[in-house]
C-alpha cells in the first residue's frame, strides 16, 4: 500500500468530474440549489464532493470500496490492525469504544477527569465506573493522568472490569507510562481504551510520548481534526486487540453514526492521513523546535512560567508533548480567563483554553515564527502591565476541586425521579445532572454523585472568574436537578 495514495479523496474527485445527473440528496445538487452567498463562499469545488453513500462511493456503515481502502491505509499509518473513520468526532469514537466492551452492569476503570463523552457512554451502556483519582498538580491547578500503581490497585480490587480507560496525552499534553498501564491491564486480560483526542501527531515523531498503538493499547479514539490537519468533527478509532473484534466495533459505531455521513469530512481524513504519513515527521520536528523556542522566550518574561520538562518525574508525568504551551499566569494576580480576554481584546489572539491559573496555547505545523513572536510580544506587555497594577497582591492560591462520592450509577441517576433545588441548598443531595467547566469539559459532578460544599465553592470561583460552567438545565446555575428524596410517612 502506498501512503501517497488517497483512494477516497481521489475517488470522489473522479466521480464529481464525470458530472453525473443527480437525482439524489443532497438537494443543493453541487450548490445550484442553495443560497448564492453561501455557495460562493464555500466554493463549487467543495460542493461538488458534498455527496452521499451512493454505490460507487462506498458506505461508511458497510465499507467495501474506497472508504475501506482509505481506512486500511490509515490503519497502516497509525500502526493499527483496523481503523474506523468517525464523522462524529472523538466523542463518537469514545462512545463506540466503551459500548464495544461494556454491557449493562459491567465495570470500567476510568480516571475521574474524563471528557463528557465518556460519561455519556457510561450512561448509554449502563456500565458502572470504577474511578481512579488523576494526579493533581497543585502548583498549576490542573489534573494529570492516572498512574500504573493506581491502575494496579483498581484492577486488583476489580479484576472483573471490562476495560481500563486512559487519557493519553491529557489536554495539556502530559502522558503517564502507558506501556506499563497496558502491561498491567493485559495481565488481568482487560483491554485498554485510550482517549487520544489530543495526540494524533504523537505517533509520527519519536521525541513525543508513545501513541496508544505504539504502547500496545487495544483501542484509541484519536482526533485527527484537532492536531492532524483534517476538518473539524473528523476523527478515527484505531483497533489492535485480542479482546475486541472489528465486527463488534463496526456494529456499535454504526449504531451511533448518522446515515448521512459527510464525504467532505471523510475525504479530509484520507488526505490528512497521507500528509501525516508522508510529511508528518518533518513537520512535527519543525513544530517542536518552534514551540521550544517560544517556551524559552516566554520563560524570559517575568511573572510567567511556561511549563517544560521540569514537570516530568512523577508517576503521572512520565512524558510530555512540548508543542503544548501551558502558561501559568497566577503570579500576575489575574486568572487565566482574564488573560484570555485581554489577549483577545488587545492583540486579537485566541488561545486554546484558559482556566483559573493558566492559558494553553497549541503550536502546530500551521504556525510560523511570526505568530509565535506576536504571542511572545503580547505576553511581554501583559506582564509589564499587570505586574505593576498588582504589585502588592499575593499570587492566586491554587484550588483544585474535590472528587465527589458516587452514590448511584450514572445511568440510574440519569433515569431516576428528580426534583429541582437551589444550588446553595443542594449540599448532600445526589446530582442528576452533569456540571463541568467547558473547555475542557471535565466534570465537577456526574449524575449519581453527592454534591459537596467545596464543589459548590469551586463552581462559584469559576463562574466569578467568567469561566464557562456548563451542563445543567438551569444555565444560571441557581438551581440544580437532584434525585428526589422519599421521606417516611408519619
Ligand atoms: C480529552 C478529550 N477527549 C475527548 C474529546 C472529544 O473530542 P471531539 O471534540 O473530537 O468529539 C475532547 C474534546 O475537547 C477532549 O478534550
Amino acid at each position: 500500500m502506498s501512503q501517497q495514495r488517497t483512494p477516497l479523496f481521489t475517488g470522489l474527485l473522479e466521480h464529481a468530474n464525470q458530472k453525473p445527473v443527480q437525482f439524489h440528496i443532497p438537494g443543493h445538487k453541487t450548490g445550484k440549489g442553495m443560497d448564492e452567498e453561501f455557495r460562493k463562499f464555500i466554493g463549487d469545488q467543495a460542493l461538488s464532493i458534498d455527496l452521499i453513500n451512493i454505490s460507487p462511493l462506498d458506505d461508511l456503515h458497510h465499507p467495501h470500496g474506497m472508504i475501506k481502502e482509505a481506512q486500511n491505509l490509515a490503519a497502516e499509518a497509525f500502526g493499527a490492525d483496523h481503523t474506523f473513520f468517525s464523522v462524529q468526532g472523538t466523542s463518537g469514537a469514545i462512545m463506540a469504544m466503551i459500548m464495544s466492551v461494556c454491557h449493562p452492569g459491567d465495570k470500567i476503570v476510568v480516571p475521574r477527569n474524563v471528557h463528557k463523552s465518556v460519561t455519556s457512554a457510561i450512561i448509554f451502556s449502563g456500565a458502572t465506573p470504577v474511578f481512579i483519582h488523576p494526579e493533581l498538580d497543585e502548583n498549576l491547578g490542573i489534573s494529570h493522568g492516572i498512574t500504573p500503581e493506581a491502575v494496579q490497585k483498581a484492577l486488583a480490587a476489580n479484576p472483573d472490569a471490562k476495560g481500563v480507560f486512559v487519557i493519553n496525552p491529557t489536554y495539556f499534553g502530559i502522558s503517564a507510562d502507558l506501556k506499563k498501564i497496558v502491561e498491567i491491564a493485559h495481565s488481568y486480560d482487560v483491554p485498554v481504551l485510550v482517549d487520544e483526542a489530543h495526540g494524533v501527531h504523537i505517533h509520527f515523531h519519536e521525541e513525543l510520548p508513545l501513541s496508544a498503538m505504539q504502547a500496545g493499547a487495544d483501542m484509541a479514539a484519536t482526533s485527527v481534526h484537532k492536531l492532524g490537519g483534517s476538518l473539524t468533527q473528523s476523527s478515527v478509532l484505531n483497533l489492535k486487540s485480542r479482546y475486541v473484534t472489528p465486527e463488534r466495533v463496526q456494529s456499535v459505531l454504526s449504531m451511533l453514526t448518522t446515515t448521512s455521513t459527510s464525504y467532505i469530512l471523510l475525504a479530509s481524513l484520507d488526505a490528512a492521513r497521507k500528509h501525516l504519513a508522508i510529511n508528518g515527521r518533518t513537520l512535527i520536528e519543525d513544530t517542536i523546535k518552534l514551540a521550544e523556542k517560544t517556551r524559552k522566550q516566554i520563560n524570559n518574561i517575568s511573572h510567567l512560567l511556561c511549563v517544560g520538562d521540569e514537570i516530568l518525574g512523577s508517576n503521572a508525568t512520565y512524558d510530555y508533548d512540548p508543542t503544548k504551551l501551558i502558561i501559568s499566569v497566577k503570579q500576575l494576580g489575574i486568572t487565566g480567563y482574564d488573560v484570555e480576554v485581554w489577549l483577545r481584546e488587545r492583540f486579537n489572539i485566541e488561545v486554546e483554553l484558559s482556566d483559573l491559573y493558566n492559558i494553553l496555547c497549541i503550536v502546530t505545523p500551521g504556525d510560523t515564527e511570526e505568530e509565535a513572536s506576536i504571542l511572545v510580544h503580547a505576553l511581554q506587555i501583559l506582564s509589564e502591565e499587570f505586574a505593576v497594577k498588582n504589585k502588592d497582591e499575593e499570587p492566586l492560591q491554587v484550588e483544585v476541586p474535590d472528587i465527589p462520592v458516587l452514590a448511584l450509577s450514572p445511568r440510574d441517576a440519569f433515569y431516576a425521579d428528580t426534583e429541582i433545588v437551589s444550588l446553595n441548598h443542594s449540599i448532600g443531595r445526589i446530582s442528576a445532572e452533569f456540571v463541568m467547566v467547558y473547555p475542557p469539559g471535565i466534570p465537577i459532578w456526574l449524575p449519581g454523585e453527592i454534591i459537596t460544599k467545596e464543589n459548590i465553592q469551586y463552581i462559584h470561583s469559576n463562574m466569578d472568574a467568567g469561566l464557562p460552567v456548563q451542563g445543567p438545565e438551569d444555565e444560571t446555575l441557581e438551581t440544580i436537578r437532584v434525585i428526589k428524596e422519599h421521606k417516611a410517612f408519619r
